[in-house]
């Protein structure tokens, strides 16, 4: 298993928001993480980056205990991030903010990854000296995304990729998130178009006030009458 949330409950200050949370992605997989506004879903994924630390429970990435260990050696380890609002430098290049995501890399295959991240993303490559902060919002997550597979992750957490994306630019990002899946990238990605995430997922879970309610197989969940009227609108 290449990540392992085993029993994991975390609190902000007095109030839970992770109770006794467990969920696994296995190499290569692609996981979407769905559930209603506020139901820890973001706290989930800071809590595997380690941006806050479980008060119960441990987590286990391939095979080590890594509960304890800072953001950074968790980087090392092969996590990468795209977060929500992309959390991009505006007052840096789009060159530069994808250096950044190398940052933690030995740098022998630099040009290698920069030119892959551009052919996902011809754009970056036209825009490479123009400022983060004044690129359109589906540019700005093509970098977010290009930043995190700079860092050549094991596994790459997203969280809402395609918040406040036009239908077009959502229907790309999801074929590129397919693509970087295919290409053997473990995924764990919060969307709240739950429709889209299962169909491009291998397995979901469902979040509800800090616990998981229903978890299976993409197909499976895309079938579920009651997830269905819940989140999927239907
Ligand atoms: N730093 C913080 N300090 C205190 N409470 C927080 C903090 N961050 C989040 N929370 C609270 O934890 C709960 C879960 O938040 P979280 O951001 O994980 O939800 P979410 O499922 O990602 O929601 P959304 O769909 O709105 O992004 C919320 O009630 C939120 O107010
Ligand atoms: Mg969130």
């Amino acid at each position: 298993m290449l990540l392992s949330l085993e029993d994991v409950t975390t609190y902000y200050g007095p109030m839970r928001i992770l109770e006794g949370m467990s969920l696994q992605v296995d190499e290569g997989e692609l996981v979407c993480l769905l559930g209603g506004n506020a139901s820890g879903k973001s706290t989930t994924l800071k809590t595997i980056l380690g941006l806050v630390r479980p008060r119960a429970g441990r987590v286990m990435l391939a095979g080590e205990d890594v509960t304890r260990w800072p953001v950074p050696r968790r980087i090392a380890g092969g996590l990468a991030i795209v977060p929500e609002n992309r959390r991009l430098f505006g007052q840096m290049t789009v060159r530069e903010n994808l250096e950044l995501g190398a940052v933690l890399q030995d740098h022998g295959h630099f040009d290698e990854d920069i030119a892959r991240v551009h052919s996902l993303f011809p754009r970056l490559q036209e825009r490479r000296d123009q400022l983060a902060g004044t690129l359109s919002g589906g540019e700005q997550q093509m970098v977010a995304m290009g930043r995190a597979l700079m860092a050549r992750p094991r596994l790459l957490l997203m969280d809402e990729p395609s918040m406040g994306l036009s239908p077009a630019l959502v229907q790309q990002n999801f074929r590129i998130i397919k693509e970087v899946h295919e290409a053997g990238v473990a995924i764990l990605m919060v969307e709240q178009n739950a429709t889209m995430a299962l169909s491009i997922a291998d397995r979901g879970y469902v979040l509800s006030t800090g616990e998981i309610v229903l978890e299976g197989p993409a197909s499976e969940l895309l079938g579920h009458d009651e997830l269905k009227r819940a989140y999927l609108g239907a």
